[in-house]
């Protein structure tokens, strides 16, 4: 089976490989081909899986391309793990934003609005290609901003376009854990879009364990959503958020602690990788040991602001290893082995929220097997919840329709429509700041 990375110089790529190389099972990938627009980092990475590889007897073999085309015929699977405008650009999106006064983070927010104006071509000039060179291979998307970006390749690819993302999986892993049941036992009452969903109930055996969390103030001190929301808020939601709620939920103070920082998360991990790619360009250092040390790192400063700005504390040690391989991994087998699974992703709609049309890309519980994902019935959210919901997908509506178009005036109603920007001649000037550092923008007119 031939796996397509594209995105492949990219850093989490040794992750990916990693849990393929636990992968013994008949049908399992045999063949890797990495792709990038940037042979160095292609480079890089490949002596780091190089050395992971090393004792693997039947490890999956591993080659690299520039050539797209080349990469996508003959894929089974296409793991698209892009990053338009690098780290570079991410660093750029929350510095334009902050100079405003509003949030920048990649996802979320302005931020997240001017890196899906960037990558929403992209992804679907990809998508085209792949229904042309690949037809019957299955995408897996984790390229952010995911849910809009997948919903973009979903209208060039159907359903065969799965949008992943670890931020649900950690989240129900440590309900599950802080209630004292293995996470394989518990099922995730969890719905949204990604980066905007809500855990609602946890059922061990039939039982929804949920209030006896939110009833303990110890257990809901005991984990990172916990300690980051605080008891209270978390009671008065009846829910527990995904981390990026922080966002919305303590807007404020999260804006200030990212402008009060000294770098902002992505002139951080710029500035990281710059040394991890650089280091790595040379044959006397040792490739997997730096990329580890590098990657340790990065997981402990994750989200390093909004804990700080609510006392939350460092990491817990389970929490550094995030799952995203483990995620795609699963979902990989799932299809091809027809493995019946139940995975949260993000895929079409299709009637299970109500408050929005069937092609809307949500993230749900999912059954999985060899025909797909497919979205499992759940309880509508409250108000509030549809509230922000319907107010994001509008925004990734004018987001696509810019992309589409390449319209200005959807760019501006994009920004101006999102509940943390504040202001339209705000959402105009955000416009204008942004086209004017991305050459990715050049098609806004
Ligand atoms: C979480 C999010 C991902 C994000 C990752 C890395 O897992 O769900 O969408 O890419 O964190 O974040 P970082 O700030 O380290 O790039
Ligand atoms: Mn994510």
């Amino acid at each position: 089976m031939k796996l397509t990375i594209l995105g492949g110089g990219g850093f989490r790529v040794p992750l990916v490989y990693g849990a393929l190389l636990g992968d013994h099972a008949d049908g399992r990938v045999t063949r890797v081909v990495l792709h990038d627009v940037d042979a160095g980092r292609l480079r890089a990475i490949a002596r780091v899986l190089a050395e992971r590889a090393a004792g693997v007897p039947d490890a999956p073999e591993v080659t690299a391309t520039t050539d797209l085309d080349e990469a996508l015929r003959g894929a089974d699977f296409v793991f698209s793990a892009i990053r338009v405008g690098g780290l570079e650009g991410r660093a750029d999106d929350e510095r334009i934003a902050l100079a405003e006064g509003v949030l920048g983070q990649e996802t979320v927010g302005a931020g997240g609005i001017a890196f899906g104006l960037r990558t929403v071509p992209v992804a679907v000039d990809i998508a085209r290609r792949v229904a042309r060179l690949a037809p019957d291979a299955w995408v897996i998307n984790f390229t952010n901003p995911a849910g809009l970006v997948t919903e973009a390749m979903s209208r060039h690819l159907g359903d065969r376009v799965i949008g992943i993302c670890d931020s649900p999986v950690g989240l129900g892993r440590r309900v599950a854990r802080v209630l004292g049941a293995r996470p394989a036992e518990a099922w995730v009452d969890y719905v949204g879009l990604n980066h905007l969903g809500w855990v609602r109930g946890l059922r061990i055996a039939g039982r929804d364990e949920l209030p006896r969390l939110l009833a303990d103030p110890v257990l809901l001190g005991s984990f990172e959503e916990g300690r980051l929301f605080g008891a209270d808020w978390l009671r008065s939601l009846g829910a527990i958020p995904n981390e990026y709620l922080h966002y919305y939920y303590f807007n404020r103070e999260a804006v200030h602690a990212y402008r009060e920082a000294g770098r902002t998360r992505g002139a951080f991990l710029r500035d990281q990788q710059a040394g991890f790619y650089a280091g790595v360009a040379d044959p006397a250092v040792p490739a997997l040991e730096l990329w580890d040390r590098t990657r340790a790192e990065r997981e402990a400063t994750y989200m390093a602001e909004n804990r700080e700005a609510a006392g939350a504390g460092e990491r817990e040690a389970e929490d550094l290893s995030g799952g995203y391989e483990n995620v795609a991994l699963a979902l990989m087998r799932a299809i091809a082995r027809d493995e019946r699974a139940t995975l949260i992703l993000n895929v079409r709609n299709r009637g299970t929220l109500a408050a929005l049309d069937g092609d809307a890309v949500i993230e749900v519980p999912c059954l999985v097997d060899a025909h797909g994902a497919h979205p499992v019935a759940v309880d509508p959210l409250p108000g509030h919840a549809t509230g922000l919901v319907c107010a994001v997908k509008a925004v990734e509506r004018e987001v696509l329709d810019a992309a589409r178009s390449g319209s200005r005036t959807a760019a501006v109603k994009a920004f101006a429509l999102h509940p943390l920007v504040d202001s339209v001649n705000v959402a105009r000037r955000l416009v204008d700041g942004y086209a004017a550092v991305h050459p990715g923008l050049a098609y806004l007119r």
